[in-house]
């Protein structure tokens, strides 16, 4: 073989080695790629849902940034929501709310445009029509405000629900928060018609103060610049929910353009309650609802959650009992017979003898407290105001005729 065929042959071979490791390489990455796409869990779990909203996340996937992929994990499917808005007891005029500020512009954004909408750059003025941008769920802790969230995704699957967690926020590389918070909005503007969720909203949107790191002010200085930017997206809204509205950052609380009163249950809502957490659960015939919901004042709905699930726990720790003394007894004679003794149907009493059943102290009326609305104090009866000072000098409320304008 001359040389001039032996480096045409060598030649070749490199080029042939070239080509080979060039393919297998693209090969690699299209595999890598699509096993990112398809095995990724958020990826799975939509694939196997059937609502609108998963169906867009799905199309838009192959899409989506590795930060917008990360907030997408907060898309809750209505399929794994297992309460309704029927089951949050009370706060009937917090749900109609919602449902005025939340639901209906994202379900109708048509009726929220205005026939005589101009493409007026010039006109900055805000029409009535235009939803709230921002709706701040507040009120005393447990009583429903994260589940109310929740029921709203239940109640409208064509509705993306975002939920973001504050941590998945915080606690990143420097410049990293940032970019996740600006995902947020940009994953929710791509999922559309989209409410876009954040619980305890006050830990991450805090009052600033000069402490403060840098990158978590600048994380929170983005956070406002993006939802400023949502007057844009006609069918995006933030809903956060909190028990301390007054540790929100003022010009954070003054873009929540409707704030709803979360408040503890009535007598009426509290008796509701007890009856949707019993609904499941054989109780005697003469369960006396009225009596607990009654003497439950100041209760909210997870301290009945409480107090009925301990008087359960006994009713069934007394079963186990009775089956263990039972087993002992005809171990030979009769196995199964433990295993027949049921749970006996709760009784009232066995929740008026649990040790929660105690009377709370109402919750003192304060602005800006989680328990009542800033600076109002709307929600507070004058017979619970009287009460609340009566008992602070421990004397009972005297029969006095209170004036007729206030009662
Ligand atoms: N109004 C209600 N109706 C029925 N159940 C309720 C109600 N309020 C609270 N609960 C029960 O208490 C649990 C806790 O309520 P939830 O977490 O929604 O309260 P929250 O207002 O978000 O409290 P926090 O401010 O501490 O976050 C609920 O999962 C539910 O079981
Ligand atoms: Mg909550």
């Amino acid at each position: 073989m001359s040389d001039r065929s032996f480096l045409t042959e060598v030649v070749t071979q490199i080029g042939i080695l070239a080509l080979a490791s060039a393919l297998s390489f693209s090969l690699y990455h299209v595999g890598a790629n699509m096993y990112r796409n398809f095995s990724h869990p958020v990826s799975r779990s939509i694939k196997a849902s059937s609502c609108p909203a998963a169906d867009r996340l799905s199309s838009v996937w192959s899409s989506l940034t590795p930060h917008e992929r990360e907030i997408a994990n907060g898309l809750v499917l209505p399929d794994s929501i297992h309460h309704s808005l029927e089951d949050v007891g009370g706060n009937e005029d917090a749900i109609q709310q919602i449902r005025q500020a939340v639901l209906e512009p994202l379900q109708y954004p048509d009726l929220f445009q205005s026939p005589l909408d101009s493409s007026d750059s010039l006109s900055s003025s805000v029409s009535v029509l235009e939803p709230s941008r921002g709706i701040l769920l507040y009120g005393p802790p447990g009583c429903g405000k994260t589940m109310l969230a929740r029921a709203i995704a239940k109640e409208s699957p064509q509705v993306a629900f975002l939920n973001v967690k504050v941590s998945s926020l915080g606690d990143k590389y420097y410049g990293e928060s940032q970019k996740l918070v600006s995902a947020v909005f940009s994953l929710a503007s791509k999922l559309s018609p989209c409410m876009i969720f954040i619980d305890e909203i006050d830990s991450f949107l805090r009052v600033r103060q000069s402490s403060d790191h840098e990158a978590s002010a600048q994380c929170k200085a983005e956070f406002i610049a993006c939802w400023d930017g949502l007057i844009a997206l006609k069918d995006v809204v933030l809903v956060g929910a909190t028990n301390r509205m007054s540790d929100i950052d003022p010009a954070a609380l003054r873009r929540f353009s409707r704030k709803i009163h979360v408040s503890l249950p009535d007598e009426k809502s509290r008796n509701q309650i007890i009856r949707n957490i019993l609904s499941n659960i054989r109780v005697e015939d003469d369960f006396d609802f009225a009596q607990i919901a009654q003497f439950t004042e100041g209760f909210s709905g997870s301290d009945l959650l409480e107090l009925l699930r301990s008087a359960t726990q006994k009713v069934i720790g007394e079963c186990i009992e009775r089956r263990n003394r039972m087993r002992h007894i005809s171990q030979d004679a009769d196995p199964d017979a433990a295993q027949r003794i049921a749970v006996r149907p709760l009784a009232t009493s066995d929740v008026t003898t649990s040790p929660l059943y105690v009377r709370k102290p109402l919750p003192a009326p304060g602005p800006g407290s989680g328990s009542t609305p800033a600076g109002a104090g709307e929600d507070v009866s004058l017979e619970q105001l009287l009460s609340f000072i009566f008992s602070r000098f421990n004397s009972p409320i005297p029969p006095s005729n209170p004036p007729s304008n206030l009662t």
